[in-house]
């Protein structure tokens, strides 16, 4: 009797530990804890159910064996370091990008379903993040790039936010930075601007040079006109030179004619021609600097006593 009453008592006692410990296990695995910054779907495993509420941080309970799907209820950073895009005339252009995103909480199971948990959902917004950056590249030319990289950020944060409505992300603090265009653009760039400069100095010097030249041209005109006055000057000089020169030989000639006329007049000294040739031989002998030798019979006597 004592022996029986004994073993129903350890039975009991085996039985009423047994069902704690029962207890304690499903009570522990079907309490579970959100943290701070997470949201999270009730999934059972065994049953390969997923809930339909989106739970914030705290203790929560479900059926035995349920794990949560975790995902961050706050913004996390993704960055796109020396991204490489074409731009619209097909010019290599790298990118620094950075934005905070984070999921919506009530569309939380619509993600779970597509994207299976928080690495898989990351990974497709990242291929999206990309996608939208090589989009928007496409629509900057290389000139603009350069001069409008507000309007650039905008279009990316537009581009990044209309792929994220349907993957049910938002995003925040948007920056785009550090946009290189490759070393050869920039000094091609370089030079033509240099170029541009140079025909710049060209057209300002050009007044500066026409005047001068055209100065050159004044005083060349100048110079020639009064070279061609000179000339004539010299030519009128000359011509009247000339014309008074020969007006004198021809009065000399005169007066000799008149003193000849003189010499042979009946009413002057009534010379024979052949005393007046022999007065000329003298004439010529007496003015010669040189001796002359001249074939003449001799002179006339004139008077002989
Ligand atoms: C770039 O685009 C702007 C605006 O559309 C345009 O005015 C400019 O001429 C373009 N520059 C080049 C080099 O195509």
């Amino acid at each position: 009797m004592g022996d029986n009453s004994g073993k129903v008592c350890i039975f009991i006692c085996a039985l009423l530990i047994g069902g704690a410990i029962l207890i304690a296990v499903l009570v522990g695995t079907s309490l579970k804890k959100l943290a701070t910054g997470e949201v999270g779907i009730k999934y059972d495993t065994f049953q390969k159910d997923l809930g339909t509420e989106t739970l914030r941080e705290g203790l929560h309970q479900g059926p035995p064996g349920y794990e949560f799907i975790i995902f961050p209820s706050t913004y996390k950073s993704l960055t796109f370091d020396d991204l490489e895009c074409l731009n619209k005339d097909g010019v290599k252009i790298s990118l620094d990008v950075t934005y905070q995103y984070k999921v919506k909480s009530s569309k939380l199971r619509a993600v779970i379903i597509h994207f299976r948990n928080v690495d898989g959902y990351t990974n497709v917004l990242r291929n999206a993040g990309r996608s939208a950056l090589h989009e928007s590249c496409s629509y900057f030319n290389t000139s603009q790039f350069q001069a409008e990289r507000a309007i650039f950020q905008e279009k990316v944060q537009e581009q990044i936010e209309l792929r994220y409505e349907e993957l049910h992300a938002i995003i925040t603090d948007l920056q785009v930075s550090n946009i290189d265009r490759p070393s050869e653009y920039e000094s091609a760039i370089r030079s033509k601007e240099r170029a541009r400069e140079d025909i710049q100095v060209a057209n300002n010097e050009r007044p500066r040079l026409l005047t001068e030249a055209t100065t050159k041209q004044r005083e060349a005109e100048t110079q020639a006109k009064i070279i061609i006055d000179k000339a004539e000057s010299d030519a009128r000089i000359l011509a009247n030179k000339a014309h008074t020169e020969a007006q004198a030989i021809i009065a000399q000639y005169e007066k000799e004619s008149e003193a000849y006329k003189q010499i042979v007049d009946a009413t002057g000294l009534a010379f024979s021609i052949e005393g007046f040739i022999s007065y000329l031989g003298v004439r010529v002998i007496a003015d010669a600097t040189n001796p002359v030798y001249i074939g003449l019979d001799s002179p006339a006597k004139t008077v002989y006593p």
